[in-house]
């Protein structure tokens, strides 16, 4: 970052660093905080194999006063090579055991509250993962959904090693990630300190509606989480996955997209600064806010 390290402390965010791919490894190295006291939330999507996940998280960790990490499909494949076999909720639970140890909060840990400028906002990692719902204009059915992915061409490598174990299905896992999510976000839901909620997918469907390809949206999120900026206190919902860093409003609430994503998607470079700052907003979003406020 170039901010001068005058400026005051905040809250950052990005995701999908894809840290393996050398370009963006660069890239990586390259995030720093404004201050010592700045946080950086990750919204998964760091890398595949456990050891570069904690190398990058780790690095990360040493820079900021806090980071905070949600996981990613791309954490959750099991593929070959990685020293680390694990399946679904066991590599899950692996990962949240490797981050305990660089000191990185988790879905698992109880929420922080950030209590600097913009503050007090709790801070609530989510992982909720998909379940099929967002599907393609004419899919009635999950099959008929997947069945229309196959056909364009257009299917996710979860399908292949995103794998649900000990759940049936990885609809399954979702669904009982989101009954344990809205206990914990019931349970700290409070106006005074609105929640800042952190999850790899969208949390809304609205985001896949630009997605090139229509049919990838059944991977990236669940019509059950809709409601949840309505239903609980929040201050700004970060996501990533789309690879389509943007800030988007619903309901008066902000939602930001703060990917880095894949070399081949920044021929024309960066398409957003990364980190992002979520907390306190960045100008153009505050002035955003004021107007929907306003209305
Ligand atoms: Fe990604
Ligand atoms: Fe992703």
């Amino acid at each position: 970052m170039s901010t001068a390290r005058t400026a005051e402390r905040a809250l950052y965010a990005v995701s999908d660093l894809h840290s393996a791919i050398p370009a963006n490894r660069d890239l990586v190295d390259g995030i720093r905080p404004s201050t010592d006291d700045d946080w950086l939330v990750v919204a998964g999507d760091v890398a595949e194999h456990a050891d570069e996940i904690t190398a990058s998280l780790g690095l990360l960790a040493r820079r900021f006063a806090r980071v905070v990490w949600v996981p990613g499909n791309h954490e959750l494949w099991s593929t070959p090579g990685d020293p680390v076999q694990l399946r679904g909720e066991a590599r899950y639970r692996q990962l949240v055991e490797l981050c305990r140890e660089l000191g990185v909060l988790t879905p698992e840990d109880p929420y922080a509250v950030w209590d600097g400028p913009g503050g007090p906002v709790t801070v609530a990692p989510l992982f909720v993962l998909y379940d099929y719902t967002f599907r393609p204009p004419g899919a009635a059915t999950q099959q008929e959904a997947l069945d229309a992915a196959y056909a364009a061409g257009i299917v996710c490598n979860d399908e292949f090693v995103l794998h649900p174990d000990p759940y049936p299905t990885r609809g399954d896992w979702c669904r009982a990630r989101v009954a344990y999510t809205e206990g914990r976000l019931a349970a700290a839901a409070d106006p005074a300190k609105p929640l800042l909620m952190v999850n790899h997918f969208p949390l809304t469907r609205h985001p896949t509606e630009v997605l090139w390809h229509p049919e990838f949206a059944q991977w990236c999120g669940t019509e059950l989480t809709a409601d949840w900026h309505r239903r609980f206190p929040t201050e700004a919902v970060v996501y990533g996955h789309l690879h389509i860093p943007r800030t988007t409003w619903q309901d008066g609430v902000r939602f930001e997209e703060v990917s880095l994503g894949y070399p081949r998607e920044r021929r024309d470079g960066l398409r957003r600064p990364i980190p992002r700052r979520i907390v306190p907003a960045e100008t153009a979003d505050a002035e955003q806010a004021r107007r929907v406020a306003a209305r």
